[in-house]
């Protein structure tokens, strides 16, 4: 990890050592549905998947035993309650838990047929190189899974946004994880899907083309579909 640069890291590996003893308590509940929509997301394509900032490992036990688990974090605070909690429920679909940094994945090209980040993407120094580096990591035919802020597009809710997150602004607008996809070889968006609470958040998928989905007729722009 000599490459990461480290300022803006060490910040964010503070803060979280800080939260770990009381993550859960806080932040258990109320990012509960998001945590379950992603999931149930990530067991469509089913396989091996990553969790990027996979924190105190509050969604491990969710996960079908099918499936076969990687976490990484930044926080090694965050990591050990995720250790633990894998131990304590006998998780063994979990193949490894990783102190890494989401920009930098020490895994080769194709390595996971889902990556799933929940509630980390707006925490990372550099959104959009980290999602070319999740889109590296993951198989042809595979999905990145985001549940994440977005900024309010207008109205009430951005007004409140401004009011409450002034430095924040709009910089997490859909259109930005939208323009990644649209910019990125190889990548669509699939879905946007608001979750609670108060709509702030958005389970987001990204397809990664080639294997299975070629197969797939509804994949295909419509000019390529069978007539009928
Ligand atoms: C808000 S917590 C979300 C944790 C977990 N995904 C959940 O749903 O509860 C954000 C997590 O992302 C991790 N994180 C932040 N920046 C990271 C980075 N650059 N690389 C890896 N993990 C990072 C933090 O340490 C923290 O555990």
């Amino acid at each position: 990890m000599s490459d990461i640069p480290r300022p803006e890291l060490d910040t964010i590996e503070k803060a979280y050592a800080r939260w770990a003893p009381v993550y859960d308590l806080v932040f258990g509940a109320v990012f509960e549905h998001g945590r379950h929509a992603a999931i149930a997301a990530a067991e469509r394509v089913g396989g091996r998947v990553l969790e990027v900032g996979v924190g105190t490992g509050l969604s491990l036990p969710y996960y079908s035993s099918a499936v076969r688990l990687c976490g990484v974090d930044i926080s090694e605070p965050m990591l050990r309650k995720a250790q633990q909690r894998v131990a304590e429920l006998g998780l063994g679909n979990v193949e490894a838990l990783s102190v890494m940094d989401a920009e930098h994945l020490q895994f080769p090209d194709a390595s996971f047929d889902v990556v799933v980040a929940q509630y980390v993407i707006t925490t990372v120094p550099h959104p959009e190189a980290t999602l070319d580096e999740f889109a590296r990591v993951l198989k042809p035919g595979g999905e990145i899974v985001l549940v994440s802020r977005v900024g309010a597009e207008a109205g009430l809710r951005r007004a409140l946004e401004r009011w409450f997150a002034p430095a924040a602004r709009n910089e997490f607008a859909f259109e930005r994880y939208a323009a990644w996809a649209q910019n990125t070889d190889g990548m669509r968006l699939i879905e946007r899907r608001a979750m609670p609470p108060f709509g702030h958040f958005s389970l987001i998928r990204f397809g990664k083309l080639g294997g299975a989905a070629l197969a797939c007729d509804s994949e295909k722009p419509s000019s390529m579909r069978a007539a009928g």
